[in-house]
């Protein structure tokens, strides 16, 4: 047999319909916030994500799928979004627009040679944001409130929020210097690869999974003593929207992200639900100023956010979030002659583009099998169609909630089922005390 490969997963059944009404309430919300979906290759050239990634980020260097095409080409299975959606914006001089920021969104699979692990997989799902042009601390915080708010819109409650900042060039500088003075009488105690960052890129150090629970470590320099005067009070700004819109945060030194791109705000979500797992960050984000340049796009300012889909999906699962999925169809038509047979490939067409969800037998089953089959399928209605009552132009519609049978005209089925589906929502709804529309139909 053959299987899938490692770190990878198929979606399908209940898990697909959750996965689905998820994606279309962030479609939703992205709306209200006026984001526009953009999709880009899932491969790029091999240099787009070393310019735009980083050169020494453990993402390009040990973990991309790269593939040689047919025509001599370097190519790499994108791990993040961050790098096509700005090498569009660039290709489509989308910084033309009259419309300034731009705001696009995506929901794509990513790539990352992991080692695979509970919420963590080689073939992960990003949703992510990105505000392309403003450097308005305002845009900060609402990147990060509305992180926070699409996963309250979704009903996860066990989050919290990690801000920091990185600060401006001067700040990193000054930052990075002080790493290296801190780390350099230890080089020896590191990992091969933390000596290396140490001349390349001494922050990656910070975020190094060998020597992550070394004593020198934890006694590394803090982004935020090193900031200058203005990234300080770009910071405060920040802090400040965030207050005024309510959302909850904590200021966590620790956070300095692994891609290389990012500079002042950063920032996590993590879940804290217990037992959750190691792989507890749900999402991740920062503002990259210099990426579009750095691309050959003119100087534009940025901060976007992604939300691991899969540990989203896992969350809302361990926080035991209801997820309406729909496991029912509307009606379920029978039959048992050709004739009635053809009526039915009719009739089911007709409803359903009048919007109903309806079923028919594929299988030339028995009524018996039929009637098995359309309780399966949890049918609220069905129609056994007979020619001698379709030639009075009526069917007997059963309702399989009550067992009551009614004969109707042909001419009728889409008020009454419109009707009849719309009384036992209401009636459902009444049952779990979710309206009272029940003294409404009395
Ligand atoms: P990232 O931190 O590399 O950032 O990934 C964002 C989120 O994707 C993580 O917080 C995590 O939830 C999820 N994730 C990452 N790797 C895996 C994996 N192997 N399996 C499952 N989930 C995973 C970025 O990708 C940036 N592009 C975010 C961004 C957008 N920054 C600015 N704009």
């Amino acid at each position: 047999m053959i299987t899938k490969p490692k770190g990878t997963k198929d979606l399908y059944g209940t898990e697909a319909k959750r996965w689905q009404y998820v994606s279309r309430v962030i479609d939703e919300v992205m709306e209200k916030y006026n984001y526009n979906f953009i999709r880009v290759p899932v491969f790029e050239s091999s240099e787009l994500f070393h310019r735009g990634v980083g050169e020494t980020t453990d993402i390009v260097t040990k973990e991309t799928y790269d593939f040689t095409d047919r025509g001599g080409r370097n190519m790499t299975l994108r791990p993040e979004g961050t790098a096509g959606v700005v090498r569009s914006y660039i290709e489509n001089k989308m910084y033309g627009n009259d419309d300034k920021p731009t705001k696009l969104y995506y929901n794509m699979p990513m790539y990352r040679y992991e080692r695979p692990q509970a919420g963590r997989y080689r073939e992960l799902t990003q949703f992510g944001y990105e505000l392309i042009g403003s450097d308005d601390p305002l845009a900060d915080a609402e990147v990060i409130s509305l992180a926070v708010n699409v996963y309250k819109i979704l009903g996860l409650r066990q989050i919290k929020v990690n801000i920091n900042s990185l600060g401006d060039a001067e700040s990193r500088n000054s930052y990075r210097k002080a790493l290296i003075k801190h780390f350099e009488p230890h080089i020896n105690e590191l990992c091969d690869d933390c000596k290396e960052r140490l001349e390349k890129n001494p922050l990656r150090i910070l975020d190094c999974k060998v020597d992550a629970d070394k004593e020198i470590m934890k006694t590394a320099p803090k982004t935020i003593d090193y900031l200058n005067d203005e990234s300080k009070k770009r910071f405060e700004k920040v802090k400040e929207y965030l207050e005024v819109m309510g959302v909850e945060y904590e200021v966590d030194p620790s956070v300095v992200r692994g891609l290389d791109y990012y500079n002042h705000t950063v920032f996590e979500v993590e879940v804290k639900i217990d037992g959750f797992g190691a792989q507890n960050v749900i999402g991740a984000g920062g503002r990259y100023n210099n990426m579009i340049e750095e691309l050959g796009g003119p100087s534009t300012p940025a901060i976007g956010f992604a939300v691991g889909f899969d540990r989203l999906m896992l969350a809302l699962e361990y926080e035991k979030v209801n997820i309406p999925v729909n496991t029912s169809v509307d009606l379920f038509l029978l039959y048992v002659n050709d004739d009635e047979k053809k009526y039915a490939a009719y009739l089911t067409n007709e409803l359903r583009m009048n919007g109903f969800v309806v079923e028919t037998d594929y299988l030339s089953r028995s009524l018996k099998a039929g009637f098995k089959q359309a309780d399966r399928l949890n049918s609220k209605f069905t129609i056994v169609l007979n020619s001698e009552m379709l030639e009075n132009n009526e069917v007997k519609i059963k309702n399989n909630k009550t067992k009551e049978e009614e004969i109707i005209s042909v001419d009728t089925i889409i008020y009454y089922l419109d009707e009849n589906i719309a009384f036992d929502e209401c009636e459902d709804n009444c049952e779990n005390n979710e309206c009272n529309c029940k003294e409404n139909n009395n």
